[in-house]
């Protein structure tokens, strides 16, 4: 069969280290060829040219089946590297030109990876649940600005855009995945108490959709709330659906509470394929870290697993994930071993 086109996009800091990683075990376990372009964006990039994502470079991107990306950012408070301009410029602007509505965080406790969870949170069931975050609205667009900046007077708004489009098509979404799993359950998290505009909104949606799908358990809680189920009572969580922001919040503690950000996988999914859909840790370049080998490849390497699922090769994501959890349940508590020995061993389990 014809060789599937992937743009790669390492980035800056540990995003080189995984994504090195996730190629080695993708290549071995993919049933199909895989011809990959890299795309030399980031924090050097910038440095060197000024330039963060040329439209020409983007064009190009576009034409792929699909993307694979490390991590994009500075070191915090770089003079030379204005804050966001990686993040807004690269990343999120991807996100919006490629219309990755479905910003996709599976969250598992799996067998053999430590949870800071005490016992009896865990005794109550499975960490099983998936986060469903929008990805191109709420106060990430850009919306907004500075008055009198550095004046005592100074007034910065960031606001956040919930259009009906996007929020319904999230929630279309939500409800799809959680008709597919076995409880069917989706929880809508968001603060309707406070947010009332953007709250009504998705209250609304949530209850008109989930009108069409009768077989699916819904539930509401309110983001302050939600944090405090997710710390002692995440079994109850199947499916979430939620906003940009919210997402972003939620996913770091459900990272946290399943063996770490280092094991965090995600999509950014178009699901309607109009463009290549982007596959990356939760992770970020962990500038702390960087160039010492020391950096948890396994999310990176989970990432690559959603991108082959979401091309049609279930199989192949499946293999990649039991490696995966054969990996963990060896490894042995208060031992490390280099980036690539990690990738190494998994790869050498398929
Ligand atoms: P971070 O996720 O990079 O790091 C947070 C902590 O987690 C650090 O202590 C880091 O060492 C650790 N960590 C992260 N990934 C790890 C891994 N694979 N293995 C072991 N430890 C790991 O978050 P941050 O420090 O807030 O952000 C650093 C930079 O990354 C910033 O410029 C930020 O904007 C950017 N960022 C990018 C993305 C992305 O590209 N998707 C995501 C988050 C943050
Ligand atoms: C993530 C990151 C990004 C986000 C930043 C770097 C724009 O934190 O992928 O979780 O907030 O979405
Ligand atoms: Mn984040």
């Amino acid at each position: 069969s014809a060789p599937v086109t992937l743009a790669v996009i390492p980035g800056d800091g540990i995003g080189p280290e995984v994504t090195a990683e996730a190629l080695k075990v993708l290549e071995v376990a993919s049933p199909v060829t895989f011809e990959s372009t890299r795309y030399d964006l980031g924090a050097e990039r910038y440095l060197a040219t000024g330039e963060v994502l040329p439209d020409s470079v983007l064009a190009e991107i576009r034409e792929h089946d699909a993307i694979l990306l490390g991590a994009v950012g500075g070191k915090p408070n770089d003079p030379n590297l204005p804050p966001g301009i990686l993040e807004r410029g690269l990343l999120l602007r991807l996100r919006f030109e490629l219309d990755h509505y479905v910003n996709l965080r599976p969250s598992r406790l799996f067998p053999g990876s430590v949870s800071p969870l005490a016992e009896h949170v865990l005794e109550r069931g499975d960490i099983d649940f998936v986060v469903v975050r929008e990805g191109t609205e709420g106060p990430y667009t850009g919306n907004g600005g500075a008055l009198r900046v550095g004046t005592p007077a100074e007034i910065a708004t960031e606001v956040s855009v919930n259009t009906a489009y996007g929020v319904e098509r999230v929630i279309r979404d939500a409800y799809a995945r959680a008709e597919k799993r076995p409880r069917k359950k989706l929880t809508l998290v968001h603060k309707t108490n406070v947010l009332t505009n953007a709250g009504s909104l998705w209250w609304r949606l949530f209850e008109q959709v989930g009108a069409e799908h009768p077989d699916v358990t819904t539930d509401y809680i309110h983001i302050d709330a939600a944090m405090i189920f997710m710390a002692t009572d995440p079994a109850r969580f199947d499916v979430i659906v939620t906003d940009n922001l919210f997402g972003d919040i939620v996913t770091d503690l459900a990272a946290a509470i399943t063996g770490g950000i280092g094991l965090a996988a995600s999509g950014n999914v178009n699901p309607d394929r109009t463009a290549p859909s982007m596959f990356e840790p939760v992770h970020g370049s962990a500038p702390d870290i960087a160039g010492q080998e020391k950096a948890d490849p396994t999310a990176a390497i989970l990432s690559g697993a959603l991108l082959l699922d979401h091309l049609g090769h279930a199989d192949a994501a499946a293999a990649i994930e039991a490696a995966v959890l054969a990996d963990l349940a060896e490894r042995a508590p208060g031992t490390s071993r280099r980036t690539s020995e990690v990738g190494d061993a998994i790869a050498a389990r398929l």
